[in-house]
């Protein structure tokens, strides 16, 4: 078996400050902590470091690094070592601050600085808001007030936030607005989770590091693009915030926009934050705004009904808590997009995504142009392969290409076959939450896997019709589908109308 070439050495981050805004929530216990345990585990923590987690209420430091370990605990993706977790938690100061309390904010600038003379961190700061979205413009608006988030003295300081970033194209654009009269776009990292997922990441590498795909890669010899991300997981306990999110939103701008404006996008020049991000926004400014009539034409929603995954019965999305009854919020969508440009005219886009459902898959699934047929006439045309070439994120990872061969013996017989990559094959890495090359690269100032403000408005622009559309319709067609199936049936017509079929999920 091929090994793989030992990978360069990865970068050592300049000294600095990590602050956690929200850190006694879900998201700095569940990934940021481990992730930034990982980093510490594998050395790619700045020598000089120092983690302050903001909280609304005065908390001891002893308290917030028992709650910390806690959660480091149980999510941890390795074996916890005691003396690394000890010197990574040592390194955490507790500071309260409330952006409706600004004087709190003259005051933590003042300690912020304090604690770092102590530390030498250099004034460098990444401010990182792990907070809920509408958190975001008060928190950046104090830390802009008090100057906190000014370079001076070539320090750096870096903003990151993580989605949603807004709910729709007004609100987006609103929020980009705001941040961007405080700090300039570059300071801002806007982190999809999706973009830390290797396989994702991949795709780029499979596109562009290799000659034979891209010459195909075009109109001329690809018949459609399926992107799915189906889930097995039911809402569960986020019913308040899901109610008011749905599917489309929840996923589709931001992940399925990831996957689509990866495999779609133009080759970048180089491979930097500028060029790629340019043409991941190109692309995505290039799918076809629909009419609300041609969205609702071009599109599926479901609710799911009572069912059972797994053989767990799972409930009515309706009887969630704080789901609202008689809810009309979509927990499975599936759209048609087009992409108006040389490279896609004519190739439709199929996404789908679903909550409950009874496989859980996330792919990307390229189907190439049927071969002429005639020399094979005599082979019954069903047995013959489709020419799929399918990007696999979850649950396998890897790349799978499906084509067809000559069954031995005497007779021309033609069956269909697929050659499989898989990661976990070649690959020996650790478990790893997928924040770790993310928050490593909010330290090394590496924006390439980060959203820019104008690809966050093109991707809500692109689904903007179908929101709209949508609230218009309300009840009406909106399809159920019961927990654990595949999603409502008439997500086929929408490729069955123009001669396709989605992929078969195992
Ligand atoms: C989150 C969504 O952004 O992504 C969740 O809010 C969803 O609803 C999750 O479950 C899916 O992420 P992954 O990595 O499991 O595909």
């Amino acid at each position: 078996m091929p090994m793989p070439s030992d990978q360069p050495v990865q970068k050592k981050p300049e000294p600095c400050s990590f602050v956690i805004f929200g850190a006694t929530g879900d998201l700095a216990h569940r990934l940021v902590i481990p992730a930034l345990y990982n980093l510490a585990a594998t050395g790619l923590l700045p020598d000089k470091f120092c983690v302050v987690g903001i909280t609304r209420k005065t908390m001891s430091n002893e308290t917030l690094r028992d709650s910390l370990m806690k959660g480091l605990l149980e999510f941890a993706t390795r074996p916890v070592d005691d003396a690394t977790a000890q010197r990574l938690l040592n390194c955490v100061t507790c500071i309260a601050a409330d952006p409706g309390e600004p004087a709190s904010f003259d005051r933590l600038k003042i300690q912020l600085d304090d604690l770092e003379s102590i530390r030498q961190t250099g004034g460098n700061r990444l401010f990182y808001l792990a907070t809920p979205p509408d958190a975001f413009a008060p928190i950046a608006r104090e830390l802009g007030r008090t100057g906190m988030l000014s370079q001076q003295g070539g320090a750096w300081r870096r903003l990151v936030i993580e989605k949603p970033f807004g709910t729709d194209l007004a609100s987006a654009h609103a929020l980009n607005g705001e941040l961007l009269k405080i700090v300039d776009e570059h300071q801002i990292y806007r982190i999809d989770h999706y973009l830390g997922k290797e396989t994702v990441q991949n795709i780029l590498v499979l596109r562009f590091a290799n000659g034979m795909f891209e010459p195909i890669w075009n109109r001329n010899h690809i018949d459609h693009v399926q992107i799915t991300v189906d889930e097995k997981l039911d809402v569960g306990h986020r019913g308040g915030f899901y109610d008011s999110t749905g599917a489309l939103r929840d996923m589709v701008p931001n992940h399925l926009f990831q996957l689509l404006s990866l495999v779609a996008m133009e080759p970048p020049i180089r491979f930097d934050a500028h060029s790629v991000r340019a043409e991941k926004a190109d692309v995505l400014a290039a799918i076809q705004t629909q009419s609300e009539s041609e969205a609702l034409r071009n599109s599926v929603r479901g609710q799911y009904q009572a069912g059972k995954i797994d053989n767990v019965e799972i409930g009515d999305y309706r009887s969630t808590g704080e789901v609202r009854p008689g809810s009309t919020t979509e927990t499975y969508a599936a759209l048609k997009l087009t992409i108006d440009n040389w490279r896609w005219a004519g190739v439709p886009f199929y996404l789908r995504t679903g909550k409950a459902l009874g496989v859980k898959r996330t792919e990307v699934a390229i189907k190439f142009k049927q071969a002429p047929f005639a020399m094979f006439s005599c082979t019954p045309v069903e047995t013959l392969a489709q020419n799929y070439l399918v990007i696999s994120v979850a649950p396998t990872e890897g790349i799978a290409l499906q084509f067809n061969t000559k069954v031995p013996g005497p007779a021309i017989r033609i069956d269909g076959v697929e050659m499989k990559f898989r990661y976990k094959d070649y690959f020996k890495a650790e478990p790893s939450t997928g924040y770790e090359t993310l928050l490593h690269d909010c330290m090394i100032g590496d924006n390439i896997l980060f959203q820019r403000a104008d690809s966050v408005e093109a991707g809500w622009k692109a689904v903007q019709p179908f929101l709209d559309a949508w609230k218009k319709a309300g009840a009406n067609g909106l399809l159920s589908y019961t927990a654990g199936s595949e999603g409502p049936a008439e997500a086929n017509t929408l490729l069955t109308r123009d001669g396709r079929s989605w992929r078969k999920l195992d």
